[in-house]
């Protein structure tokens, strides 16, 4: 089938590259003449596992093709995918400023039988809007329909999420538009579900949501925990066994973040209230979101008492392992109050880069290429994102480099007893800290030895 795909980041890219690789002929379109001259070079804007490969595949065989020009793409395919970002207003409120200029470009082009698709992420009633837009802006006689095709996929897992999918959920108003894109997903051979355009749309708010409301859930049993000296690996274990429960999405940590859950959070209650609904819920999931964060720079003021002028090592800057975004990462707000408190931060992440990070964040900080040049002279370690590189190092090493041995995990990577062993003093979320060096709560001072056990 011949494809447009308008809006080329992380899912138009993966979107268009993928169906390429199925057989089909695709024209990937953004206004960003940087980011297709880099295309048209093979250079690829971000990082996501085997996306360049299937690009580099799918150039070549000419299935797959990239331009600024959106009359070439729209003129030349039948069904156009609409993947440009909807990001968060002041308000909560889903900008869908792009999802309309593009929809009023792709009406004033067409001039026979088109199927349009939203594939952003958008609340309920978009494709009722998408379709006036059209209408207003469109020849007379033209006809087309307008579906929602949600997408699932996740950044670092993309290609797998896209080329065999959970399900695949199509919105459509006709037999016309369901035929086209069962046939056009045939090749994955998932469960395909269909629905109305509303239920479509809100299937993927709904799900976002749902899985930020485990993840804040799972973040406040881990508060509970801390308070008892229970172990929240061990809860989410024997409650994710249970298979009405499920164990994905039940790690604690700093929170979620990225370019979806904490806007497609904030939208659908947006949305809601706009309906006359207020969605109390999901208001507390974002609330106890960003206590997460609050509670982090908590453990780290607790334990190094002054933070300025102190050096503060960060292993992990992205919002989670697998990819260069740092969009919503609890990396941010967290490396920004520290900033804010005047501490000197020492970063490394295995992907993103420092000018990238220096984009989203002014101040003081020295970035590394090296893990353990990172942590020399430090006064504690901060781990913020769970990359298998920090899982594997030498702990004893790490151990000699910082001033002391003050490990601050905000990804539960290590096993405490081992911690305890090695001599760190480790607090991680939702676990017991080990080799404790100052107890508030019993107003105690323990040994200051920095280097004992190495
Ligand atoms: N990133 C994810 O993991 C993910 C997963 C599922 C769904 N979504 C949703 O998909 C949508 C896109 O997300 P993304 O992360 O790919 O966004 P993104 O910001 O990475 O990419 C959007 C692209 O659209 C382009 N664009 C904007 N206006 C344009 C126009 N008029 N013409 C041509 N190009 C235009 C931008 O230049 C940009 O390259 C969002 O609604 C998002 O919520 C994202």
């Amino acid at each position: 089938m011949d494809i447009a795909v308008i809006g080329t980041g992380h899912v138009g890219l993966v979107t268009g590259a993928c169906f390429a690789d199925l057989g089909n002929k695709v024209i990937c379109v953004d206004k960003n003449e940087e980011t297709i001259n880099n295309l048209n070079k093979g250079i690829v804007p971000f990082y996501e596992p085997g996306l360049k490969e299937i690009i580099t595949k799918n150039t070549k065989n000419n299935r797959l093709a990239f331009t600024t020009d959106i009359k070439e793409a729209v003129l030349n395919s039948l069904i156009i995918f609409i993947t440009v970002g909807t990001p968060t207003k002041y308000n909560g409120e889903s900008n869908l400023v792009y999802v309309e200029k593009v929809t009023a470009q792709i009406a004033e082009i067409i001039n026979s039988y088109r199927l349009i698709v939203e594939k952003s992420t958008v609340p309920v009633e978009t494709g009722i809007w998408v379709k006036h837009t059209i209408k207003l802006k469109a020849s007379k006689n033209v006809v087309f329909d307008v579906a929602s095709n949600p997408e699932f996929l996740s950044e670092g897992n993309a290609i797998n999420d896209f080329m065999k999918p959970d399900r695949i959920v199509i919105g459509v108003e006709n037999e016309k538009s369901e035929k086209l894109l069962k046939e056009l997903y045939t090749p994955l051979n998932a469960p395909i579900i269909v629905t109305d355009t509303n239920s479509a749309e809100l299937i993927k708010h709904a799900s976002n949501s749902f899985l930020a409301t485990k993840i804040s859930f799972i973040n406040s049993v881990a508060e509970i925990c801390e308070k008892t000296n229970a172990d929240i690996e061990k809860v989410s274990k024997g409650m994710g066994l249970d298979s009405r429960i499920g164990k994905k999405f039940l790690k604690a940590g700093i929170g979620y973040g990225g370019s979806c859950f904490p806007k497609d959070v904030k939208a659908f209650i947006h949305i809601a209230k706009k309906k006359g609904f207020n969605f109390d819920i999901l208001e507390a999931v974002s609330e106890v979101n960003k206590k997460c964060q609050e509670n982090f720079l908590k453990k780290i003021k607790d334990n190094l008492w002054i933070i300025e002028d102190k050096n503060i090592a960060v292993w992990g800057l992205s919002f989670k392992p697998g990819t260069d975004d740092i969009r919503e990462a609890p990396s941010i707000s967290i490396i920004k109050k520290l900033l804010d408190e005047k501490a000197h931060i020492k970063a490394y992440d295995p992907q993103v880069s420092e000018k990238q990070f220096k984009n989203s964040i002014d101040g003081k900080i020295e970035f590394f290429d090296n893990i353990y040049d990172t942590i020399n002279n430090s006064d504690c370690l901060l781990i913020l994102t769970e990359w298998n590189d920090f899982k594997e190092v030498d702990l004893k090493k790490v151990k000699s480099l910082l001033n002391q041995p003050l490990i601050i995990d905000g990804r539960n990577i290590y096993d405490i007893e081992k911690m305890q062993n090695l001599g760190f003093t480790y607090i991680s979320v939702g676990r017991p800290t080990v080799n404790k060096k100052v107890d508030y709560n019993n107003n105690q001072i323990f040994s200051t030895n920095n280097k004992e056990n190495i």
